[in-house]
């Protein structure tokens, strides 16, 4: 498993409420050396928080942009946790693990760009630190354009030869692709193209052996704990 990556998807979730800062916590606890959320951005702070509408995760209800800070601050994520401002992420995190910061929400780059900025200048959390990705392609590449020192990720869920030859365009670090669309010629493709592969959501021992033997680099899983670093 040497240089694999394991991501705590949306943080130890099947254990934890996921996106909250004690989903984060007990993934560090278990060991995890990378942690994946998803931020929209509100108000000029970003909220971690995956569903554009707030009904499955929280007490709310409605979408996440049609609300002010201070309502989503209200409301409970879950074993009374808060949906996390990602500032408030990273003051847990500091330096025990990477992040992946999933664009979930509509003009996130240009903020999380500048968070990244600050908690490399004054939290002296290190640029390496980060994996930037998104479904939205055009939110990447204006992350890409605005802080070109960041690894970006390209996710997938379909199409995926196009998406390929897009993320080497960009110039992305990695593919992230969905479990039900890999295979051996994609994972290749990408690796001759010099991107990384990592897969969502993988949370089965069988699932993991039967993506590190199609080649792929790292898995982002709801149970961290299941494989070892
Ligand atoms: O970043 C990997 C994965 O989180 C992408 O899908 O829907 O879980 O955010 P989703
Ligand atoms: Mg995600």
């Amino acid at each position: 498993m040497k240089g694999f990556l394991i991501f705590a998807h949306r943080g130890a979730s099947g254990y934890e409420p996921e996106n909250t800062l004690s989903a984060f916590e007990l993934a560090l606890t278990m060991g995890a050396r990378w942690i994946e959320l998803d931020v929209y951005a509100v108000e000029g702070e970003l909220v971690v928080i995956h569903d554009d509408r707030l009904e499955r995760t929280t007490n709310g209800t409605g979408f996440v942009m049609d609300k002010d800070l201070s309502y989503l601050r209200s409301l409970d994520a879950g074993k009374g946790q808060k949906i996390p401002l990602l500032r408030e992420v990273f003051d847990l995190i500091r330096d025990r693990a990477g992040i992946n910061i999933e664009l979930k929400g509509p003009e996130t780059a240009a903020s999380v760009s500048a968070l990244i900025a600050a908690a490399v200048t004054e939290r002296r959390m290190a640029a390496e630190q980060f994996i930037v990705s998104s479904f939205n392609h055009k939110e990447l590449l204006h992350f890409k354009a605005i802080n070109p020192e960041i690894r970006i990720g390209a996710l997938v869920s379909g199409v995926p030869w196009r998406n390929v030859r897009f993320a080497e365009k960009i110039g992305a670090y990695a593919v992230h692709a969905g479990i039900n669309i890999v295979n051996r010629r994609f994972v290749a493709n990408a690796h001759r193209r010099g991107l990384k592969f990592f897969v969502y959501t993988v949370n089965t021992g069988e699932d993991l052996k039967r993506m590190q033997d199609m080649g792929v680099d790292g898995v982002f899983t709801n149970y961290p704990d299941l494989f070892s670093y």
